[in-house]
């Protein structure tokens, strides 16, 4: 037949047309529908940022009334059962309660799946809205032996960092932690939006979809870098300490360490991006003005000017949010849960312009290794 072989990784291939978004690797003009991404995640509530996500423009006042009030409501409508389903599971990586949690949440929704946009829209909202209460009950049972539920009264991403963080945060860390959740959520045919638009071409449901998308997302060389960065950040202020200089003057040192011990710094490269992702520019505003924002900007800024001297590799967003987070108080563990609370908005949006205009995505390979081979007893195999 007549293939196309294509490089590992699919580096550089454009592989379908998206109206969604669009990654551009000068990271002056990434879009999302029409705006730049430093545009949107600056100015636009989660609510705001969602409907042009998913519905192609930004609400006006009667549309973001309804998106407000179905998110909010959704919210607090989680099915009694998964609660009580997360008492019981072990205690893991908080991304496993996403998975599994989606799965459930599919299976007391969605058991008979249809593709009528109004039906696809309305899950795509409910799971935007609930994904968050999956992470936080399953990450606060397991560690607190409680969990706060969910106020439909409140501001979606308020309530949400509410939950996560266990106390009311300040108008500003509320709107730093709503931005990340905006600047997340979406970003082209990264992994996690391929693998649901992958899971979306089969036909199946948008839950596993998600749960798949959750799954690819959890990996360090996606989401799970902005908690592998903070990892690396703690590590380094501890052994600053121990020599008594400010981590912003011990930075420069630890990670030409770790450089010369070919390590990776978590935090920096992107496949598409290779001198500037635009986000940072949008967390940086934030991180600056959150607790000790002046201590984390210098520490930040020394990394990239080390890491762009000696590798000619730019800071991608974990880097900046795995600061952000820390700065509210966030547990390690769910910076990746709330990268999904953002990127699920995107995922669903690919899910739904993926069904509706649908080719089954099934590459070939080209098979290298032996032919040939017959079976044998097993007596005589080895
Ligand atoms: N630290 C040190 N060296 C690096 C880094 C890094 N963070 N990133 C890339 N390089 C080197 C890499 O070792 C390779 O060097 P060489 O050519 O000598 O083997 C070269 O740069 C090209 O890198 P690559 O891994 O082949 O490039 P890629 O496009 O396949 O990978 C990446 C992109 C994001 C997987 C990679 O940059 C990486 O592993 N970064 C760290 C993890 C990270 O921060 N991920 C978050 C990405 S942004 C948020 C998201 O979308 O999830």
């Amino acid at each position: 037949g007549n293939y196309i072989v294509v490089p590992k990784g699919l580096v550089n291939v454009i592989v379908d047309e998206t109206k969604i978004s669009g990654v551009d690797p000068k990271g002056e003009a990434t879009i999302y529908r029409g705006y730049t991404i430093e545009d949107i995640g600056e100015h636009a509530s989660f609510y705001e940022a969602a409907h042009l996500i998913l519905f192609g423009r930004l609400p006006c006042d009667e549309e973001l009334k309804e998106i407000r009030s179905k998110i909010d409501k959704y919210r607090g409508q989680i099915p009694e059962k998964l609660f009580d389903a997360m008492k019981h599971v072990p205690v893991t990586h908080p991304m496993f309660y996403g998975i599994y949690g989606t799965a459930l949440l599919g299976q007391y929704y969605a058991p008979e799946w249809r593709f009528d946009e109004d039906f696809l829209y309305d899950h795509a909202l409910r799971l935007a809205a609930q994904l968050p209460v999956i992470f936080t009950t399953g990450w606060n049972l397991a560690h607190h032996g409680t969990f706060l539920r969910p106020d439909p009264s409140r501001d979606h991403a308020w309530d949400v960092l509410r939950m996560i963080i266990m106390r009311e945060p300040s108008d500003i860390e509320a709107r730093a932690f709503e931005s990340t959740l905006v600047l997340y959520m979406d970003h082209g045919f990264n992994a996690s939006t391929f693998t649901t638009r992958v899971i979306g071409s089969t036909l199946s449901d948008l839950y596993s979809a998600v749960a798949g998308g959750i799954a690819a997302l959890k990996g360090p060389l996606h989401g799970g870098a902005n908690e592998k960065a903070m990892e690396m950040f703690l590590d380094a202020m501890k052994k600053a300490e121990e020599k008594g200089v400010p981590l912003y003057d011990y930075i420069e040192e630890y990670i030409k360490e770790k450089l010369a011990r070919k390590e990776k710094i978590m935090g920096f490269g992107h496949r598409i991006y290779k001198l500037h992702d635009p986000r940072t520019d949008v967390a940086a505003k934030f991180v600056a003005k959150l607790k000790d924002g002046e201590f984390w900007m210098k520490v930040l800024k020394k990394a990239e000017e080390v890491m762009w001297r000696e590798k000619k590799i730019p800071a991608n967003i974990d880097l900046y949010t795995a600061v952000l987070y820390y700065q509210l108080g966030i547990p390690i563990p769910m910076y990746t849960p709330i990268f999904a609370m953002g990127r699920v908005v995107g995922w669903s949006a690919h899910y739904i312009e993926q069904v509706l205009n649908n080719k089954l995505i099934r590459p070939t390979e080209k098979y290298v290794g032996p032919t040939g081979l017959k079976y044998q007893p097993i007596e005589e195999r080895c």
